[in-house]
């Protein structure tokens, strides 16, 4: 079966390691507590590991300040366990992609370092600088609120520095070819580890001109970093960070070639909780229209919630006021005037309205991505500063720590309070549980695997007539699949007309509701309060007829 691009089609996770589990007991997560943890995620279904940075870092922001990009930071193992855990995630098959946080290294990298004591240093040209403050220095901040600026000036240096974030974090020079070679090696080393990709942080940053007034972004940048990636690993893939509107994702894929193999469907995310806020679905299937173009060797990442706060900056005034009200009402919930720093369990609160939310990040078109912790649904801390309250240890048991760790202190508090405390939400008790969220969410990755129409098919909105209920038709080598999902508050009956072959029975995947079509060939189906249902077309079997037949089998 030609299924080599297995980005298409793949089941996500993504976890900090510092957070994961603590293997040495002082109260970090590590490598090695990782290594013991693969076989749960393993059986969770997971195919893939997508890893926070975990090198070298000051850790002013969750490591995303990186001192030295060919090292792992001591407080989570050595580059020997690194290679043990590569060897350890082999094995069981699963895949793994690395942040490459390159749009700006920590201020305490040497090569920055070094910049700023000595102007005639070649790593002087690796950073951006002016002499004087520019007039745009207090423009285009991330992190509006908590960041003063993006040019600051150095007092060794006697010069401003460009930072897009915060300001330990120096924008690196992609003008530099020296500065691009050196992330080509960057990937090469850990291509040669044995990772099958990236995360790449920032993208848009990334391709920004050196140069002020900003112009056009430079997509050559990416063309030669993906040239680079095939070459050296033709089965490696990109997966960007770039929260871009629609009309802009185009660039950043390229034709499929020379550009990101993946991107985070930021769109659909925010129109996504706008219709979990109101019930409104118009909106939602509208982002899916508008991100339906994209080249055949390209894939979207779905998900509902990040490390990050969950942006919800580009839906228009109304619509985020709609979901603010809903999800975040209070100012501490709040952050930068653009996000929610909550983790998803509970923003819903309501099991039905969870299992909902993550019904449709395996229904949408594309790879979903998992976040730790959401398969139990986790909650936050909201004592904690900025993005750091969705960052709070896994909750593996109700022992110390959460079984996280046996250290006193932890390097985030574990939560033990409430309704989302350790005591109550924990693998180990949802794993004995045969109703809990745990063991749906087992059940809902299993039938995703089972449905390779999704990441592979075509799709069509089916009309149902019924507002809020959002149904999709999933085709793929002549197998079908329909995917159904109320975000009505009440149950809905809604009718399917559906033509071709085997559309009169509808098989359900996740229960035995199946649906024969009445006389007309319309499905009448019920949906519960907040209720979904997947079902696939002719029955069972026709799964099995997903390759054409040889000729010479064909008798
Ligand atoms: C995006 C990451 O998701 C975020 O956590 C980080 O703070 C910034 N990039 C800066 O690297």
């Amino acid at each position: 079966m030609i299924e080599d691009l297995w980005y298409k089609n793949s089941i996500i996770y993504s976890l900090d390691l510092d957070t994961f589990m603590d293997g040495n007991g002082d109260g970090v997560g590590d490598l090695p507590g990782l290594i013991n943890r693969l076989d749960y995620l393993h059986s969770l279904g997971v195919d893939v590991l997508w890893l926070a940075p975990f090198q070298p870092s000051p850790n002013r922001d969750n490591g995303y300040d990186i001192t030295d990009y060919y090292g792992v930071d001591r407080r989570y193992g050595s580059s020997g366990d690194f290679v043990e855990f590569m060897n350890h995630a082999r094995k069981r098959g699963m895949r793994i992609i690395l942040d490459l946080v390159v749009n700006h290294t920590s201020d305490q990298h040497p090569w920055f370092k070094q910049a700023c004591r000595d102007p005639q240093s070649e790593y002087r040209d690796w950073y951006l600088w002016s002499k004087k403050r520019p007039s745009g220095w207090n423009k285009g901040m991330v992190f509006p609120g908590v960041q003063k600026a993006v040019w600051t000036r150095h007092p060794k240096a006697k010069a401003y520095y460009h930072h897009r974030f915060y300001e330990f974090q120096p924008d690196l020079n992609m003008d530099n070819p020296h500065v691009r070679a050196e992330i080509r090696r960057i990937m090469g080393y850990w291509l040669q580890l044995g990772v099958d990709g990236f995360r790449v942080d920032a993208v848009p940053f990334i391709l920004e001109p050196s140069q002020e007034p900003k112009g056009e972004l430079n997509f050559e940048y990416l063309a030669e970093m993906r040239q680079f990636l095939q070459w050296r690993a033709g089965h490696a893939a990109l997966l960007g960070e770039a929260n871009v509107a629609p009309k802009d994702t185009r660039r950043y894929f390229g034709d499929g070639r020379d550009g990101l193999n993946m991107m985070f469907n930021f769109w659909v995310n925010q129109h996504l909780f706008y219709a979990l806020a109101s019930g409104d679905t118009k909106p939602l299937e509208d982002a899916l229209e508008a991100t339906r173009q994209i080249p055949d060797a390209t894939q979207w990442a779905m998900f509902l919630r990040n490390h990050d706060e969950l942006d919800i900056d580009r839906l228009p005034k109304q619509r985020r006021d709609k979901v603010f009200k809903r999800f975040g009402p209070e100012p501490g919930m709040q952050l930068y005037h653009r996000g929610i720093r909550r983790r998803l369990a509970s923003m819903l609160g309501d099991r039905r309205h969870l299992e909902l939310a993550n019904s449709m990040l395996f229904g949408l078109p594309g790879s979903p991505v998992m976040r730790y912790g959401d398969e139990i649904g986790m909650g936050e801390d909201l004592s904690l500063k900025e993005r750091d309250a969705v960052r709070t240890p896994m909750q593996w048991s109700s022992e110390r720590n959460g079984g996280f760790s046996t250290a006193r202190k932890t390097v985030h508090p574990v939560i033990s309070e409430g309704p989302y405390g350790y005591q109550s939400i924990n693998v180990d008790a949802q794993r004995r549980d045969p109703g809990s969220l745990l063991n749906w969410m087992i059940k809902m990755i299993r039938v995703r695997k089972e449905c390779p129409e999704i990441g592979w098919g075509e799709w069509a909105l089916l009309h149902t007539g019924v507002p809020g209920v959002l149904a999709m038709c999933y085709s793929w080598r002549g197998n079908q699949v329909v995917v159904l999902h109320n975000f009505n508050r009440q149950p809905q009956q809604v009718r399917l007309v559906m033509e071709g072959e085997g559309c009169e029975r509808l098989v359900s995947l996740l229960d035995t509701d199946d649906s024969k079509a009445n006389r007309k060939g319309h499905h009448d189906i019920a949906l519960t309060a907040f209720g979904y249902k997947w079902f696939r077309v002719g029955g069972l079997n026709y799964a099995l007829r997903r390759e054409p037949a040889a000729p010479d089998e064909s008798h």
